[in-house]
């Protein structure tokens, strides 16, 4: 009884279906099924067989010899506790993928009770090593492993092996054993030692990054510093520490530093399931990180995606010489008829590229290139004008399962609302949840309504609204979940996502990307420098029941200078 509504782009990479479904009666198993980071998944359910969604991490995505290769985290049996292995997938252009055994599991004594997260690194002399948080007993007690390809010819690395010197670290007293895991990829410093990160967390609230230093990548030491920390941030998992160039969007490998790099700290916190990252100074002589001035750690800082976007990880592709970022979009609703009507549960967003804004302010992402061979049949509008209340429908390509492109522009800035000081203290989501679509105001809200039924009942509208703040103007994006859905589940999972925009409105245009993709909605505001990736379970407009239109609510009249809209074709999987 599998129930399969979405034939998805980000279904191209994954399909996690929840198959059938059953209440159980006890939560205790539940429970213990999720690791003691998931707090969120308090189901009082469980997938009769197999297949379970796949738990928040990304594992060290990786290019080798021709191969991008994508290992996640995936709960293969239901009723064995701690069952966490490393789901193994491998694509040439990270669209469509093949499905291999899987590459890490539950074996050894060191990590008898779970193989979670962890990372790639390419050791010189082209040999790729997965390290990775096992968990040893059933307290818990985290320690760093690793695994190496078994056979080197084999082009897939379909077997790896878990050697005997395993493990390589674990706690010493001053560390949490059970606030321990996901190791990031190694980079080698000047003096040719290793580092890698471990995170952590340490009494009132304070999450931290756990330095370790190698010279040969089986002994480690700990540093005495954390490499990084922040007071009241809770446990950071999945860390990610990579450097970016200044001079262009190229990616650069881990071990890059330089006058022209700066190094960007990703953390996924797991008190609120969001990730988080600051742009900062690698100071590799007291071998700490050192967030800029403007940074802020923690909640109030920078998302990688303002949406459903969690345990994320980057790589270094050299095919392209591109940063490549992969996350998890998750979903859990927390009544089980939710979960079924869905019907599947757990996506990976489609990879982007991701590189530093010249301003040196925050990242810049964009859907790979890949992504735009399943583009098929294109409609496209040019200078349209939408003055206030006005809805044009983009017709002729499939909107529930497509690729739209927009560049709105206004004449003056003149009519952009005031910003209440007041909201100066909430996040952007909350001010969205204040001035949502359907509150008209002065230079927007304008931009596309999403998987919208015909007369409107129900959409998911992706828009900006601008505001006069005392020093400048304020950029709102907004992908507004609140009307996605006509089922009104008191508890439906329908929030009012949205950032800012960090854009210059000089030349006063606005430009919005959104990937449509039956309950998906990824958008990209101002060319990516802010990204929402909202998971909507619309009711009426499924298939060919879904509309999409460009629309305006805002007294200044917006023009589309440009929009193109592509069927998207599915990928395989
Ligand atoms: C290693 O992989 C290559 C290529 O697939 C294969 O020809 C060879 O037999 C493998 N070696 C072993 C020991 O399995
Ligand atoms: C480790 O962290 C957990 C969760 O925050 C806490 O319950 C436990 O007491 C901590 N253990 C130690 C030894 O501090
Ligand atoms: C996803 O994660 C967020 C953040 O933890 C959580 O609030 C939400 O309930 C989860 N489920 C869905 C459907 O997004
Ligand atoms: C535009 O504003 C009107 C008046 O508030 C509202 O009825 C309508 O739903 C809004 N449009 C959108 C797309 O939200």
């Amino acid at each position: 009884m599998v129930i399969l509504r979405n034939r998805s782009l980000c279904l191209f990479l994954f399909m996690f279906f929840l198959v059938v479904l059953e209440v159980h009666a006890s939560h205790e198993i539940n429970r213990k099924l999720q690791s003691t980071s998931h707090n969120v998944v308090k189901k009082i359910l469980r997938p009769k067989f197999h297949f379970r969604p796949p738990k928040h991490w990304i594992n060290g995505p990786m290019y080798y010899n021709g191969i991008y290769h994508l290992f996640y985290q995936y709960n293969t049996k239901g009723e064995v506790w701690g069952n966490i292995v490393w789901a193994h997938s491998v694509s040439i252009d990270m669209i469509n993928w093949i499905n291999l055994e899987h590459a890490i599991y539950p074996s050894e004594v060191f990590d008898k009770y779970g193989t979670w997260s962890g990372s790639t690194t390419i050791l010189p002399g082209n040999k790729p090593v997965i390290l990775y948080t096992g968990i040893v007993d059933d307290e818990q007690t985290q320690v760093q492993n690793y695994a190496i390809p078994a056979n080197l010819s084999d082009p897939f690395l379909r077997k790896w092996i878990k050697p005997d010197n395993n493990p390589l670290v674990v706690a010493d007293e001053s560390i949490n054993k059970t606030k321990f895991r996901d190791p990031t990829t190694a980079w080698l410093g000047q003096d040719g030692s290793w580092r890698m990160l471990v995170g952590s967390l340490r009494k009132n609230k304070r999450g931290l990054a756990i330095l370790y230093r190698s010279r040969d990548f089986m002994k480690w030491t700990k540093a005495q510093h954390p490499f990084h920390s922040a007071a009241k941030t809770g446990n950071w998992e999945c860390v990610d520490f990579f450097p970016v160039s200044l001079e262009n969007t190229d990616g650069v490998d881990t071990s890059v530093i330089g006058d022209k790099i700066k190094h960007v700290l990703k953390i996924s916190l797991d008190d609120n399931r969001w990730d988080y990252y600051t742009i900062g100074t690698y100071d590799t002589k007291n071998d700490r990180y050192v967030p800029d001035d403007t940074m802020i750690d923690g909640s109030h800082g920078l998302r990688l995606d303002y949406g459903n976007f969690y345990a994320s990880k980057t790589f270094y592709d050299p095919s392209k010489n591109r940063r490549i970022l992969m996350g998890w979009c998750n979903e859990s609703d927390v009544f089980p008829t939710d979960d079924i009507y869905k019907g599947w549960s757990g996506i990976q967003a489609i990879p982007r590229k991701l590189w530093i804004d010249p301003s040196g302010k925050h990242l810049v992402q964009w859907p790979i290139e890949e992504l735009e061979t399943l583009r098929k049949k294109k409609v496209e509008l040019r200078n349209y004008k939408l003055n206030k209340g006005e809805n044009i429908e983009v017709q002729g390509i499939t909107p529930a399962q497509a690729d739209v492109e927009v560049t709105f522009s206004f004449s003056s800035l003149e009519n952009a609302e005031e910003f209440d000081p007041s909201w100066v203290d909430l996040y952007a989501e909350d001010v969205c949840a204040i001035r949502g679509s359907t509150v008209q105001g002065g230079l927007g809200p304008f931009g596309l309504l999403t998987l919208s039924s015909e007369n409107l009942e129900e959409y998911t509208p992706v828009f900006f609204r601008v505001f006069k703040n005392p020093d400048k103007y304020k950029v709102l994006m907004c992908s507004d979940a609140s009307r996605s859905s006509v089922r009104n589940h008191k508890k439906m999972f329908k929030p009012s996502f949205a950032g800012y925009v960090d854009v210059d409105l000089t030349d006063k245009k606005l430009s919005l990307r959104s990937l449509i993709d039956h309950s998906v909605v990824a958008s990209f505001g101002a060319g990516g420098k802010t990204c929402i990736t909202s998971r909507v379970y619309p009711a009426l407009s499924i298939y060919g029941d879904t509309h999409l239109f460009a629309f305006n609510n805002g007294t200044e009249t917006v023009k589309i200078d440009t929009l193109d809209a592509w069927s998207m074709d599915k990928a395989d999987m």
